[in-house]
């Protein structure tokens, strides 16, 4: 009997879900709420070593009859990575290698280091209309990155509400219409696919005119290459930020004792960071990847054109790994938490999330020292890559 993990008790308590596999299954055999099968993995060793093994592939692209093998009757697993597939998330070596040097080459240390001053001014641009009771997540987790990312791309201004509507919808296809997910994931491709375009007559001093660039003087990516790694950057650099500010802000606010540590010690904001990544991050399983052959996950026997998911929210609480795995301490040094996932899809826009994370927290305690929780009614969204909340309500002192 295959049991379905990902049901209203995990929407409700997914780290007491985990820990319950960690436990008793660390291997799971399980549907998704799409009605997909595939084999859960929850313990860090084993997802550490999963997301490392290149017999686990990620190029659907050239195996598209895998989701279709897997799906249960009635299941539809039809979404956002069946149009945009030819970007460095759902490619496998050498294409991996490839797309991702080229986009390193313009997605520099120097161009994120260059936006630092931008995205305090605009973090300070947000807080500045804010006071009394509002919604973080609506009023700063979700502008903050959306602005950046609009920048980061070089998207005109007017063009941000709308594009990000559309990232939006794709990030919650798990929880979405089918056909929902895939007119965005389109209206988007069309979208930057002109901007491209449009890029390439009038260069800016943005990262897709970089890559147009790269692609021209190498000839290395194709102009089809090129909007899906645009599409790739906007969609996973937007969202999971988003999270990282609110799970974390959740976090301190909830323990009186680690949000004043760490207003006491703001040189600790970076640490911390690390930290909220760790003990509740914003992605709960990696996107999905297929055994070309047979292979052997913590002793549990997988066949080939399996479908494997890593979830890192499990990994990052898991006791074998770290003491007191379940408490918030934000003097600790988190090590390798698997945040931002391990091996050649090493999340890259790790340092830019960094630097928009300290900034967030730097200046949400400078600002709100006062900060409380308004209510204590908080949803989690549907979904099981993702892992944020639907609100946060918060109340200050300051009017
Ligand atoms: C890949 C997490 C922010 C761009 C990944 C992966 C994870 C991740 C776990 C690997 C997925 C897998 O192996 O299945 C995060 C988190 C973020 C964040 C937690 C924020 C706190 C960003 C930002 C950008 C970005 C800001 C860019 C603007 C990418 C790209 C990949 C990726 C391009 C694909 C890398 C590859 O396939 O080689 N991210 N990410 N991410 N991320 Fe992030």
């Amino acid at each position: 009997m295959i049991n379905k993990v990902f049901d209203q008790e995990y929407l409700r308590d997914p780290h007491g879900v985990y820990a319950h596999l960690r436990r008793e299954q660390p291997v799971a055999h399980t549907i998704t709420s799409q009605g997909v099968r595939v084999w859960l993995v929850t313990r860090y060793e084993d997802v550490r070593a999963a997301l490392n093994d290149p017999r686990l592939s990620k190029d659907f692209h050239r195996n598209p009859h895998v989701m279709k093998d897997n799906e249960m009757e009635g299941g539809d697993s039809s979404g956002a990575a069946a149009v945009v597939p030819d970007n460095m998330l759902f490619s496998d070596p050498p294409d991996h290698e490839r797309l991702r040097r080229l986009v390193v080459k313009a997605f520099t240390a120097g161009r994120v280091r260059a936006m630092r001053p931008r995205i305090e001014e605009l973090s300070t641009g947000l807080l500045d209309g804010l006071g009394g009771e509002f919604d973080l997540i609506k009023e700063y987790a979700v502008q903050l990155p959306a602005m950046v990312v609009g920048e980061l791309l070089g998207i005109p201004e007017p063009d941000w509400p709308k594009v990000i509507r559309w990232s939006n919808t794709t990030i919650e296809g798990s929880a979405l219409d089918p056909g929902e997910v895939v007119a965005a994931a389109q209206a988007t491709i069309a979208y930057l696919g002109e901007l491209c375009a449009a890029k390439r007559d009038n260069p800016g001093d943005d990262l897709i005119s970089a890559m147009v660039q790269a692609h021209d003087d190498s000839s290395r990516m194709t102009a089809s290459e090129l909007v899906s790694t645009s599409w790739l950057l906007l969609v996973a650099g937007h969202e999971t930020t988003v999270h990282l500010i609110a799970n974390g802000m959740l976090a301190l606010l909830s323990r009186p004792d680690q949000f004043a540590a760490l207003r006491a010690d703001p040189a600790l904001v970076p640490q911390a960071v690390e930290e909220f990544l760790r003990f509740d991050g914003p992605i709960s399983t990696s996107t999905y990847r297929f055994t070309t052959e047979p292979v052997t996950i913590g002793g549990t026997d997988i066949p080939a054109g399996a479908l494997v998911l890593v979830s890192l929210l499990s990994a990052n609480r898991d006791a074998g790994q770290y003491e007191r795995a379940d408490e918030l301490d934000v003097t600790r040094d988190p090590g390798q938490h698997l945040a931002f996932g391990h091996g050649i899809h090493y999340c890259l826009g790790a340092p830019l999330a960094r630097v928009e994370g300290e900034i967030a927290f730097r200046h949400l305690l400078e600002r709100f020292p006062d900060l409380e929780l308004a209510s204590a009614d908080l949803t989690w969204r549907p979904g099981m890559l993702m892992h944020g909340l639907e609100r946060l309500p918060v109340r200050t002192g300051s009017p």
